[in-house]
């Protein structure tokens, strides 16, 4: 026994070794941590249980069968975080970069399956050079088999992906297919093809910063749902992400204890200006109303004209969609529109209750939004909502124009609530440009047609901005004032608890995509 002790404590020993001192001194130097030191930071002490760890790829091309590293460049295997089963998988950039070979993508297939089985979270720290290029045509199938099974557990069971390296060619696309994408700011890149094959093909100059680097995705392409300063962080963020979301499709997300008391909140009477024409930070509405702290934001940097995030209402985790009228006075767009329908469909999928704060002037005209499809992707977001079976409630801060009215989880889309506050404003379009187009012969003739158009804005806002019309149609369930609003939203939804909805029977929606 003594020498079977010996010899699997010896190969242990080489599997814990990666890809040698050498290399994870490279790996410690660029700011990096290597695969297994990140497992420590993400999973409970003395939880993680290694499966795998002495599979050998099959490649003898290029010398490869003379570079063998156990374990394949992948540490794969379950553990808990905060005290919940997740299934997970490190890439090891200290052998062969963390590339994709045949062993290598089979293991992360054995723990995907494995999680979708036992419905629980699946997180890939992901720190790859990509297919591994001596294998051929078996890495980019292995690529696939992991594609697959992304799609088919999506919606299923939460997945995870943090990018702690440089991701290029395949290592992108699987990330890509999960709920959420961390990123490390100064050490993690994604891109299909590199600044070298951009350069011969486009003959664009560019950084692996620029092209794909953490603020990059942030801010211009939205590919990254979270940023951080370093791996450390990213990981801690990773599972306060994951505190909101439930195992699986089929449970609720965990309810954290609330001590009732603070429900009444003054500050919020003091938000919305006097003018309608001036801003105010949504965010402050956000967190008056939920409980404080809790309130995470998704593509924080990226179409800041809409605010999404997940906070916690009494405890319970719920996911906010909000206007922002401190960018561009909270208009729709194209890339505000596919940020909310994203966020929405997600929360709906893990039975996240959403909460719409609506404070929009409309969606933004102009030929780039037209050129760039405003039809299709405000209809995201239109049938993002109305597809949404969780508890639903809209609270109307102020403007509520036009189509956005519809859009943003109207009472006629399915919400199950929908509150306004005094100052709200409700109509097809705002004062000054209604005047404008039903007085035009009027304000032509005129001889002051300032004044008459003045005269007419005042009597449209007189009609129609206010809450009341719609009021008085039950569009709006109840006009309350703002400071009431964090208790009457806990009621509501403590109401809702029990919600049942269902789509009708059908293979799948057709999102316009
Ligand atoms: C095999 C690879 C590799 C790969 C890196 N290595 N990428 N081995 N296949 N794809 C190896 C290197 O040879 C080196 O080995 C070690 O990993 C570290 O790589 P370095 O280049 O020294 O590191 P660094 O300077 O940090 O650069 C990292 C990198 C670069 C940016 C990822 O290595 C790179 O550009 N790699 C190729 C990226 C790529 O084109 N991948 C294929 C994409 S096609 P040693 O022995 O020296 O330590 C693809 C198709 C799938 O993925 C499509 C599906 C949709």
């Amino acid at each position: 026994m003594e020498q079977h002790r010996n010899r699997l404590s010896e190969l242990r020993e080489m599997a814990l070794q990666g890809g040698g001192e050498k290399r994870i001194e490279a790996q410690h130097a660029k700011g990096k941590l290597t695969a297994r030191e990140r497992l420590n930071l993400l999973l409970d002490p003395d939880s993680f249980e290694e499966l795998g760890m002495l599979v050998k790829h099959r490649s003898t091309n290029f010398g490869l069968d003379k570079q063998q590293f156990l374990g394949d460049g992948v540490v794969t295997g379950y553990g808990r975080v905060n005290g919940r089963l997740v299934y997970v998988f490190s890439q090891d950039f200290t052998v062969l970069g963390g590339s994709l070979a045949e062993s290598h993508a089979k293991k992360i297939c054995r723990v995907m399956d494995l999680a979708m089985k036992n419905g629980a979270p699946l997180i890939g720290l992901n720190d790859s050079g990509g297919a591994r290029i001596q294998e051929g045509v078996v890495s980019l199938g292995g690529y696939a088999d992991i594609f697959y099974r992304n799609v088919r557990a999506s919606g299923v069971i939460p997945q995870l992906s943090a990018i702690l390296g440089p991701c290029a060619g395949g290592a992108v696309y699987s990330p890509a297919l999960t709920d959420f994408i961390f990123m490390a700011e100064g050490t993690s890149y994604m891109f299909v093809t590199g600044p070298n094959v951009v350069k011969t093909v486009t003959h664009e100059e560019v950084t692996s910063e620029e092209l794909g680097g953490a603020k990059t995705h942030a801010s211009k392409s939205g590919v990254t749902h979270f940023t951080a300063a370093n791996e450390a962080l990213v990981i801690q963020h990773l599972k306060k992400v994951l505190n909101f979301l439930p195992q699986n499709c089929e449970e609720d997300p965990e309810a954290l204890v609330y001590a009732p008391g603070d429900e009444q909140r003054p500050i919020l009477d003091a938000i919305v200006p006097d003018s309608s024409q001036q801003p105010y930070d949504m965010r402050e509405v956000v967190n008056q109303v939920c409980d404080q702290g809790t309130f995470t934001e998704v593509q924080k940097d990226y179409a800041e004209n809409i605010v999404c995030g997940f906070a916690r209402l009494a405890g319970k985790s719920i996911g906010i969609v909000a206007n922002q009228p401190a960018f561009l006075a909270g208009v729709l767009d194209n890339n505000a529109s596919t940020k909310a329908a994203r966020f929405v469909r997600t929360c709906d999928a893990f039975n996240v209750p959403l909460l719409v704060f609506e404070d929009v002037p409309g969606f933004l005209p102009g030929t780039d939004q037209e050129w760039n499809g405003i039809i299709t992707n405000g209809a995201k977001l239109l049938f993002a909502f109305s597809e949404a079976t969780v508890p639903r409630i809209t609270v109307i801060t102020r403007k509520a124009y036009g189509g956005a009215y519809d859009v943003m989880n109207s009472q006629h889309i399915g919400a199950d609530l929908v509150y306004a506050w005094p100052t709200a404003e409700i109509a097809v379009m705002g004062a000054k440009g209604a005047a404008e187009i039903i007085f035009k012969r009027e304000i032509a003739a005129s001889e002051d047609p300032e004044a008459i158009w003045k005269e007419k804005e005042a009597e449209y806002a007189e009609l129609f901005a206010h809450p009341y019309n719609a009021a008085a149609r039950g569009y709006v369930d109840e006009v309350i004032l703002p400071h009431n609003t964090r208790a009457k939203l806990i009621r509501a939804f403590g109401m809702l608890q029990n919600k049942v909805d269902a789509l009708p029977r059908k293979k799948h929606g057709n999102l316009p995509l």
